[in-house]
């Protein structure tokens, strides 16, 4: 480990089998003997609490940890992340080992932090759930008229008379499907507060996390960070090998921006492959330059640690084939283990940006509960509705030009920001559209998108016309969207005097709104079929801001254009003085003084950089000091301290 300048490791995810053999036995000799060992050599423990795996006597004696699928069926003992977050025995056996482990290490000096559990995800079926479905709809509605009303039931006759008759996936009630989705989300809520509280008993001032995944759609993330003290998340991207890699680099800085976005502080990268994910459609092994790019890049975004799953590969089981710091041959001489080292080494240079943020003047809304109501939408475009790939697709705009950018819930401060971007906010949680209208008429500039402002929380369509209580932010009114059938594309020509430098003709695919301008004014129209001459492209003057309105999903060039045009015509703030060529990018984290310039070159070509005259700044990684003109190797990253 101290070859592989490793300093902490992650202890225990799945080890409650070995901590308690059998009821009420413990065995904590292997993890008290782990413990000494990493602190005589000065390194530090993420002790998790071993929840994410049941020990095979616990299902034995107490099925009803064990979830009920939707068939019914009590699932048996076995794979893990699959325990029931009711079963009053599970919560106890689950309090007690986390009691003991926090009585027994919370005060230990190589006690770095908490990790509860791993990767919580799912759901229960079994009559404990459900009763606690039930209860909680009689708090969120208080009458089960209150609740007909809001999921519209007397559609299809389905008004309900009791609580108690609801059943946990009926999709036929959009509204019911979302509300399921929050109520998992608080049941997983509440079984994460109950595993903490367990530990907190014998360790008060340890601070605490959960690995979360990006943006899995089965929990509403932005809800459970609240719990927690850092923020952390696993990552595994599918490198290609192509062309098309910076997208992939793209698509994951945003994810680590989501997660610095939380609670706007350094999170941590809590697990990466060293080399490949056995789990991958195509295991692909990792290009040279490969590992420390994707391990300088969670820095970049504010990540306070770079972690790995797994340091051995294991002889057996259904991951002895993922990457791991030691393959089973047994020593270091492997070219995953000299990467692993070598980002060691470069973290250790790296200490001066540990603890800095990033501030952006930027926000992009990511919103789980959007998200939900846009996967029960019936309606425009059902093929191709990719709402997490058209926040991707706007995001890569601002990551091209170093553009830094937090990602946000709908019900985020807005007040961080100078540029709100809200791609298809078809649900308008309450307080959203007067908080966005608020933002804009201070001075904020907001750009939404086709299928913004359709629904409330509960899925309930705005009368008065689309975008519902926007319409007068925006200044249109959208009569109806089109769905275009794959192939099918409709022409957008920028009015004559090219707003923004759009120029040229672009195409639009897939949705296609039909807007009416009601003040706002014009900046392109739509050049073909019956839309021809109907607004593509919107701006309102709202307030002392303005608010865009894309009303159709548009090419790449467009999208580039148009975004480009904004961040030039606001001034936005980019991380480096000067072009950045294609798969570039730039990033900086900053402690007020001093900033730490991150150049990374997801591409594998070498890049040449032109930074503004005079651009002199500290090389962290060599000491040396650099000018305006840079070079990075394939995949290659630099990291510059300015203003020292
Ligand atoms: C994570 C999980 C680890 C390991 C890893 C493999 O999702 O937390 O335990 O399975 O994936 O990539």
């Amino acid at each position: 480990m101290k070859l592989a300048h490793v300093n902490a490791m992650s202890v225990g995810i799945f080890s409650w089998a070995a901590l308690e053999p059998s009821e009420g036995r413990f065995e904590f000799g292997w993890l008290d003997r782990t413990f000494d060992l990493v602190q005589k050599n000065e390194a530090y423990i993420v002790l998790a609490t071993p929840s994410g795996s049941k020990p095979a006597w616990l299902s034995n004696k107490y099925p009803e940890a064990c979830r009920v699928l939707k068939d019914g069926r009590r699932e048996p003992h076995g794979f893990r992340h699959n325990h029931c977050y009711s079963s009053p025995v599970f919560r106890e056996k689950v309090a007690i080992i986390n009691q003991k482990l926090a009585e027994r290490y919370g005060k230990h000096p190589a006690l770095l932090l908490w990790h509860i559990s791993n990767e919580y995800s799912g759901e229960c079926q079994c009559g404990l759930c459900r009763a606690a479905f039930h209860g909680w709809l009689e708090t969120r509605y208080g009458s089960i008229g209150a609740l007909n009303q809001a999921w519209w039931t007397a559609f299809w006759g389905h008004n309900f008379s009791e609580f108690r008759q609801v059943e946990l996936h009926d999709w036929s009630i959009s509204a019911a499907a979302i509300d399921y989705k929050r109520f998992v989300t608080a049941q997983t809520v509440d079984f994460l507060r109950h595993e903490i509280a367990a530990v907190r008993r014998h360790s008060t001032d340890v601070p605490v996390t959960t690995n979360l995944m990006g943006m899995f759609p089965g929990l509403d993330y932005a809800k459970l960070v609240r719990e927690l003290d850092v923020v952390s998340w696993d990552s595994y991207p599918a490198w290609k090998n192509d062309a098309d890699d910076w997208k992939v680099a793209s698509d994951v800085s945003m994810i680590h921006d989501l997660n610095r976005s939380f609670k706007r502080k350094p999170f941590l990268l809590m697990e990466s492959a060293p080399g490949t994910q056995q789990w991958h459609a195509v295991p692909k092994l990792k290009r040279p330059g490969v590992q420390k790019l994707e391990a300088l890049q969670a820095v970049a975004h504010g990540s306070d640690s770079v972690q790995y799953f797994q340091w051995r590969k294991g002889r057996g089981g259904c991951e002895k084939f993922h990457g791991a710091v030691v393959d089973h041959v047994g020593h270091e001489h492997t070219r995953v283990f000299r990467d692993i080292a070598e980002i060691g080494r470069t973290l250790e240079k790296l200490a001066p940006v540990l603890g800095t943020s990033v501030e952006p003047e930027v926000a992009l809304i990511f919103d789980w509960e959007n998200m939900w109501g846009i996967e029960q939408l019936s309606g425009f475009n059902n093929q191709a509705k990719h709402y997490d790939a058209t926040c991707r697709a706007h995001y890569r705009e601002l990551w091209k030009r170093g553009i830094a950018a937090d990602v946000i819930e709908s019900i985020a401060d807005f007040s961080h920001y100078r540029l709100i971007i809200a791609p298809m906010l078809y649900m308008l949680r309450p307080g959203v559209a007067e908080r966005l209208t608020e933002f804009v008429k201070r001075g904020g500039t907001l750009v939404a998108t086709y299928v913004t402002g359709v629904v409330n929380e509960t899925d309930l369509c705005f009368t008065g016309g689309m975008p519902g209580p926007l319409r007068p932010l925006f200044g249109i009114w959208v009569e109806d969207i089109d769905g275009l059938y794959a192939g099918e594309t409709v022409t957008v020509l920028p009015t004559s005097d090219s707003p923004l430098g759009l120029k040229g003709s672009y195409s639009a695919r897939e949705f296609c709104s039909i807007v009416h301008a009601e003040g706002a004014t014009v900046l392109a129209n739509y050049g073909s079929d019956f839309h021809a001459g109907n607004p593509a492209l919107t701006r309102h003057q709202y307030g002392s801001g303005s608010a865009y309105f894309v009303a159709s999903r548009n090419d790449d060039r467009f999208l580039s254009d148009f975004q480009g045009g904004l961040a030039t015509e606001l001034g936005l703030r980019r991380a480096f003085p000067g072009e950045l060529p294609e798969g570039v990018t730039a990033q900086a984290r900053t402690d007020g003084s001093r900033e730490f310039l991150f150049l990374l070159n997801a591409t594998q070509k070498p890049q040449r950089l032109s930074a503004e005259s005079g651009f002199r700044a500290k090389n962290l990684l060599d000491s040396t000091v650099v000018g305006s003109e840079l070079e990075l190797e394939p995949y290659g990253v630099l990291v510059l301290e300015r203003g020292a």
